[in-house]
């Protein structure tokens, strides 16, 4: 992961700082956020700080986790996007120690092609800077936008799975892209 923030066209990636709390809260407790997250909004502040605090652990133990995106002109927190590295305890369609692509945007954000411009930036980041050869990434088969922004980046559709958390229970896509 840089140390640096990623510029592109309209955002800053930055990693994501405890003074981030009131963005992620607001992201996170929105239901329409979750509606393909397993619907389940967070409802305490005390939750957005954990959910900070695993992150920075991450960066520490890991390299890499999500980054905070955010709006160049006005400064605003949008969202989140950025390379987790998945350990055997987060395996999905079985697949483990591999790196992988998310992000979770405010809806005032969505349909403007921040979730794609932030997406291609980790794609180029991961192949041309940390040179990784696979890169994967998971989505609810309903969840069409979130598809649409991987296939436009470049992630194949490989298969299907059901993916198992607590109580909850989703058929998911499975992408990858290799180099
Ligand atoms: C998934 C999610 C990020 C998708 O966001 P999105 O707004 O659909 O994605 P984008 O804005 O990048 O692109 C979508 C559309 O924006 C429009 N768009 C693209 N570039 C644009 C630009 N430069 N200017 C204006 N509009 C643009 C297009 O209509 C594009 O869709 P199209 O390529 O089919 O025409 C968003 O719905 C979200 O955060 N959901 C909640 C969390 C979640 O589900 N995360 C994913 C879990 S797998």
């Amino acid at each position: 992961m840089p140390n640096q923030p990623i510029e592109t066209e309209r955002l800053i990636l930055r990693e994501v700082l405890t003074t981030d709390v009131e963005g992620m809260f607001e992201l996170d407790s929105n239901p329409e956020v979750h509606k393909y997250l397993g619907n389940k909004p967070i409802t305490k502040k005390e939750q957005a700080v954990k959910g900070i605090e695993f992150l920075q652990q991450q960066y520490k133990e890991r390299g890499t986790a999500r980054w905070a995106v955010v709006h160049k002109e006005t400064n605003e927190f949008m969202g989140w996007s950025g390379i987790k590295y998945i350990t055997e305890g987060e395996q999905m369609n079985g697949v483990y120690n591999v790196y992988e692509l998310g992000y979770r945007f405010m809806p005032k954000f969505w349909g403007k092609g921040y979730a794609t411009e932030a997406a291609q930036a980790w794609v180029d980041y991961a192949f041309n800077e940390m040179k990784i050869k696979s890169f994967y990434a998971a989505a609810d088969v309903p969840n069409k936008g979130s598809v649409n922004v991987l296939q436009k980046v470049g992630f194949k559709i490989t298969g299907e799975f059901l993916f198992e958390f607590e109580d909850i229970k989703e058929q998911c896509y499975w992408l990858e892209q290799h180099r």
